[in-house]
């Protein structure tokens, strides 16, 4: 997965909307609300969106533009160009390998020692149009024998108030399915028409879906007492900086010997000292220590 790369003709120099000194005052306005972080070969991308944003709400000049985002109360055309500013590219069963540790260790791991009946956490951050939770769900109650021993509770999460509408309809088209075994989408979903289909009700109520930027640490202050934080495919969009200060938001969200899962191009060992990686048979999670 990576950015649709976007290039367009005019990637050297000034592009005809946003002159060199307005697309770095704008990279560095983004990065500093979203963590976001966008360099000269994601000149074009940038260069479009901000204009159709532009165009959108009738205004001339970038700088005003930019003063729109910084000091509009509301908050609405910030969040109206986030929404264009994200790859939200996702779909179900995604590295299955980690679900697969999920559950054939990691949550027998964070329950030992647990009373039946207590609280198991788990949380998607950056969730895009919900595949990942779902997913979560789905191979949770397939697959984890204790499932109905514990209270899970299941957060998702994203910057992007568009996807996430998305994925509380919870309806897909047969291209976020391919990964999914038959008997599963049989199961889960009801088919709508010849193209779409959509989860089962009681699983799009079974999920805590909530509009959270995890480069704001307000937001993240809300997130505590985490079992288990998959944030995947989401950091690669933030450089060095952002993604130690998210390491280190996602440390203070987690539980002790809470698990966080990246996707499969990630490190944490690169971005923090702060887990432990664990190398399990299905894959590599990066633990909280106990204190
Ligand atoms: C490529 S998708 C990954 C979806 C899913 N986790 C997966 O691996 O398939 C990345 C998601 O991160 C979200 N995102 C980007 N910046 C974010 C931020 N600062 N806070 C929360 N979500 C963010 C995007 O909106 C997008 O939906």
């Amino acid at each position: 997965m990576s950015l649709p790369s976007d290039k367009g003709p005019s990637d050297k120099g000034d592009t005809a909307g946003l002159s060199a000194a307005d697309y770095d005052a704008f990279c560095r306005f983004l990065r500093e609300r979203t963590g976001l972080s966008f360099t000269e070969a994601k000149r074009y991308f940038v260069d479009r969106r901000v204009s159709e944003r532009m165009a959108a709400v009738g205004v001339e000049h970038f700088r005003q533009y930019l003063n729109l985002l910084r000091y509009q109360a509301s908050g609405e055309e910030l969040q109206l160009l986030v929404n264009r500013m994200t790859v939200n590219e996702t779909y179900f069963f995604r590295e299955m390998y980690q679900l697969d540790c999920l559950v054939n260790a990691a949550l027998d791991e964070v329950v030992s020692g647990r009373e039946p009946g207590s609280r198991v956490r788990i949380w998607s951050a950056g969730c895009a149009t919900g595949e990942e939770p779902y997913s979560i769900a789905i191979t949770l109650l397939e697959r984890w024998s204790r499932v109905d021993e514990f209270e899970i509770e299941l957060y998702a999460s994203d910057i992007d108030s568009h996807v996430l509408e998305r994925a509380q309809e919870g309806i897909y088209e047969e291209r976020s399915l391919q990964a999914m075994p038959r008997d599963l989408v049989a199961k889960y979903f009801t088919r709508l028409d010849d193209q779409r289909w959509q989860i089962m009700e009681e699983l799009r109520d079974s999920i805590d879906f909530s509009l959270v930027n995890i480069a704001d640490p307000r937001q993240m202050a809300n997130f505590r007492g985490m079992d288990v934080i998959f944030c995947r495919n989401l950091l690669i969009y933030f450089d060095d900086l952002g993604r130690r200060e998210a390491a280190s938001m996602f440390y203070d969200a987690l539980s002790p010997c809470g698990f966080i899962c990246l996707g499969h191009s990630e490190s944490m060992s690169r971005m923090s000292s702060l887990f432990v990686p664990r190398r399990f048979p299905d894959a590599i999670l990066y633990q909280k220590p106990q204190s």
